[in-house]
């Protein structure tokens, strides 16, 4: 039985998420919209934990050219380029956009906005607030705007159920709450971070958004690139979700050190650099520690409020002692195939955010880059869709959806051990055999198979994706993949 005020969004956009990628689609349209999301206030998107910031070529020495290259460089031979200068191209504008809506960036004592340095930069270029709580501050400025603005309808409590096509043709979306005849829908569900045993993003982003736009029919791009952060905080109560370390406290001067206080790593290298380092000291058995305790004009606490409050309830005082780090999951640069539109290859389905593959990350993203990704992409998705719009066709009938199964079974250990930082062909073997057969019937398994896959098919090392037997880097082709290409279970 479906909700009758989901049928009154009949023919409308429905977006799917609520964090920045979702909003930014939202608040850029002309026409209503609706917008779909578990949580009443975002809390399950990514957004909310983003620390660091938006990259942004605005300081006095940049352009958009050098945050081009440095995004390039990071991107380990991977990236569209044309997307990139176009995004990097849009990135002060996309500043002045968050300061319309009203986000309170960080200002320095000039009064100009304030730019953290992160790795890979070749300049300080993030803008940031709240020290280390800009994704949160962004939020929650973009949720205010969204909800004085009455032609955008939110409802909570929803998710993604299934996507309804006819005649390759996206026709209609299935939430928790029923059916949504539509064709136009926008997928911002984020990340893919809960299926590893480690991660900094919310537990419940399992890749779902990936897995029904894959059973639709829809092109996946880049799915072996997964993005281990160098510094998540490795000490207080065993848990999933790991307290991130910003980049931004290397950035400012905090070494990476081993328990005798010395240096192994540059700390500023790409994150798949920095990450594959620390993973070697401790399988040496070393144990590595961020240090900040020796910043000069203000200490951690005062620059990193949000960070501190995570060492406290980590029975940690990062004034004073040094902190436990480890990789973890971060980001997915791989994700739905979508053009510079945004759009799918399924039509009537766009995609934004770390659910979409632009080509912006290449093998590795760039710190930062994400944010930006979401707002700009945001802006040229909606402007796609106000310019295209159709009037809604009846259906024929929507067949009836068959649901994802929930199992216990779980494949973060796995995902850890053969997915992770270092690969060889026969751990992603022995990954692909148990989640083949589930791939079928519960969406996070079917999204484990195409990492798998796409990890067994690239048989050399590039940026985030090393194989400890295949350790040089052999051909800068990007992958793409549709369900017909999996092997049936
Ligand atoms: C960080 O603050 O280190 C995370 C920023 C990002 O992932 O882009």
């Amino acid at each position: 039985m479906t909700d009758p005020l989901l049928s009154s969004y009949t023919g409308w956009p429905v977006i799917i998420g609520s964090g920045l990628a979702g909003l930014s689609v939202a608040l850029h349209l002309k026409q209503p919209c609706v917008l779909l999301s578990p949580h009443p206030n975002g809390e399950g998107s990514s957004t909310q934990l983003a620390q660091g910031g938006m990259a942004a070529a605005i300081g006095p020495d940049d352009t958009p050219e050098d945050h081009a290259r440095d995004t390039l460089r990071a991107g380990a031979g991977l990236c569209d380029e044309a997307v990139v200068r176009a995004i990097t191209q849009a990135g002060p504008s996309a500043v002045e956009t968050l300061l319309r809506w009203g986000v309170p960036l960080a200002r320095d004592e000039s009064g100009s906005l304030a730019l953290h340095l992160e790795g890979a930069h070749s300049r300080p270029r993030v803008v940031y607030a709240g020290g280390d709580q800009s994704g949160a501050y962004i939020a929650s400025s973009l949720r205010e705007k969204v909800r004085a603005t009455s032609r955008i309808h939110v409802l909570t409590g929803q998710s993604l159920e299934g996507l309804h096509h006819e005649d390759g043709l996206l026709r209609g979306v299935w939430v928790s709450g029923g059916f949504i005849p539509t064709q136009c829908c926008i997928l911002a569900t984020g990340s893919c971070g809960g299926l590893y045993r480690h991660t900094t993003i919310p537990l419940s982003n399992k890749g779902m958004g990936i897995a029904h736009a894959a059973l639709a029919g829809a092109r996946l791009g880049d799915m072996e690139f997964t993005q281990f952060h160098p510094t998540s905080l490795a000490a207080g109560p065993t848990q999933t979700r790991r307290p991130l370390i910003s980049e931004a406290v290397r950035g400012a001067g905090g070494p990476l050190v081993l328990e005798n206080g010395e240096r192994f790593t540059e700390e500023l290298a790409p994150r798949d650099v920095v990450s594959r380092a620390i993973a070697a000291q401790l399988k040496d058995g070393h144990q590595v520690y961020l240090d900040g305790r020796h910043f000069k004009d203000r200490p951690f606490s005062a620059r990193f409020p949000a960070i501190t409050k995570a060492c406290h309830a980590a029975g940690l005082d990062p004034d004073t002692q040094r902190l436990p780090v480890k990789p973890a999951m971060h980001y997915h640069m791989g994700g739905i195939a979508v053009d510079h539109h945004g759009r799918s290859s399924l039509p009537g389905l766009w995609a934004n955010g770390e659910v979409a593959c632009t080509g912006l990350h290449g093998a590795n993203r760039l710190a930062s880059n994400s944010l930006l990704e979401a707002l700009v992409c945001g802006k040229w998705i909606a402007e796609d869709i106000d310019a295209h719009s159709t009037p809604f066709i009846p259906l024929r009938a929507p067949t009836p959806r068959v649901p994802f199964l929930s199992p216990t079974w779980t494949l973060n250990d796995l995902m850890e051990e053969q997915a992770g930082i270092l690969r060889h062909e026969d751990g992603l073997r022995a990954l692909l055999e148990k989640a083949l057969p589930l791939a079928r019937h519960y969406g996070p398994a079917l999204t484990a198979s195409f990492i798998a896959w796409a990890a067994l098919h690239r048989k050399e090392s590039r940026g985030s994706h090393w194989r400890e037997d295949a350790p040089t880097s052999r051909s800068p082709q990007r992958q793409s993949w549709t369900l017909v290409d999996l092997p049936s279970a």
